[in-house]
């Protein structure tokens, strides 16, 4: 089975509670489900969220050799974390960013994203739905080898 991660940072696990006009009222259990039902035959989601850097990092490094894709919503630390970016930089296979939010419309400090110098695609203010189509991609390119 073909594993693809999909990864949440900080805050996320409050999706539905959190900012609700920013960020909707679906929650991270709604995401899985998502992911999920978009995923080609042959092919499994493997859900995570932290609130912490380090494990982040970890999970990344675990899905060298293990994992087709990566979907990351790194959440904040999109905006300061040299170190995923450093981490995704040791991961060949297909990444792709998420942002709930079209972060471009909001606070100049969310403009700047350093994962997105590794991302393969970046998909923000598709709420939910850039999750699916994220995994979608990866499947597709996974599938056929088109180029990331
Ligand atoms: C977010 C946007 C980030 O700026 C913010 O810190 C988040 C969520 C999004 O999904 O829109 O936590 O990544």
């Amino acid at each position: 089975m073909n594993t693809i991660l999909v990864l949440n940072g900080p805050n996320l696990n409050l999706l539905g509670q959190r900012q609700p006009e920013t960020y909707g009222y679906e929650t991270l259990e709604d995401v899985a489900r998502l992911c999920e039902a978009a995923c080609a035959e042959g092919f499994t989601v493997r859900m995570l969220q932290s609130n912490h850097e380090g494990q982040i990092i970890d999970w990344i490094h675990e899905a060298r050799g293990t994992a087709v894709g990566i979907v990351i919503n790194p959440g904040a630390f999109t905006h300061t974390s040299i170190a995923i970016l450093d981490a995704l930089n040791t991961y060949d296979p297909p990444v792709i960013e998420v942002h709930i939010s079209q972060v471009h419309k909001r606070e100049a400090f969310r403009h700047h994203s350093y994962v997105s110098h590794r991302a393969d695609g970046v998909i923000a203010g598709l709420g939910l739905e850039g999750y699916a189509a994220a995994i979608r991609r990866i499947c597709q390119i996974a599938a056929k080898g088109a180029p990331a």
